[in-house]
C-alpha cells in the first residue's frame, strides 16, 4: 500500500459519491411508485390500437368477464404485463360494467 495523499483522498471521495447514490437510489424508486398504470392511458394505447372506442359502449361485464376478455385478447397478441392487465380491468369494470 503506497498511495499518496490525492489517491486516498479519490478514492474515499469516490466511496462517498457511492454510499451517497445508495442513499439517494431507493427515494428515486419510491418517488416513481404513485405514478402507477393508468388504466385509462394503457387502454387506450393498447386496446384501441385494434378496437374502436365505439365497441365498448355497448359493453356491460363484470370485473371477471372483462378479465376473460383480457385474456382473450392476450392470444389475440394484445401484450400486457400483470400491472397493465390490473389496471385495465379497473378502468373497464368501472367504466363499462354490469
Ligand atoms: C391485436 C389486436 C387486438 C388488440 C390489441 C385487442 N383486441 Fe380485442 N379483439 C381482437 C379481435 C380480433 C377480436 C374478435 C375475436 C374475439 O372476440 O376474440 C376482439 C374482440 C374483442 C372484444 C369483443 C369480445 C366479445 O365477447 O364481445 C372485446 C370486448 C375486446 N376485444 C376488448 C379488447 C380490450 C379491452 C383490449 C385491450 C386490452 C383489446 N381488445 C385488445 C383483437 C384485438
Amino acid at each position: 500500500m503506497n498511495m499518496n495523499s490525492t489517491a486516498k483522498a479519490s478514492v474515499l471521495s469516490l466511496g462517498a459519491a457511492v454510499f451517497a447514490s445508495l442513499l439517494l437510489l431507493p427515494n428515486v424508486q419510491g418517488a416513481e411508485k404513485p405514478a402507477a398504470v393508468d388504466g385509462k392511458s394503457v387502454f387506450e394505447t393498447k386496446c384501441l390500437k385494434c378496437h374502436k372506442p365505439e365497441k365498448f359502449k355497448s359493453q356491460h361485464n363484470s370485473r371477471k368477464d372483462w378479465e376473460l376478455i383480457l385474456s382473450r385478447m392476450e392470444r389475440n397478441s394484445c401484450v400486457l404485463n400483470d400491472a397493465e392487465r390490473e389496471a385495465i380491468a379497473d378502468f373497464l369494470s368501472k367504466k363499462y360494467g354490469e
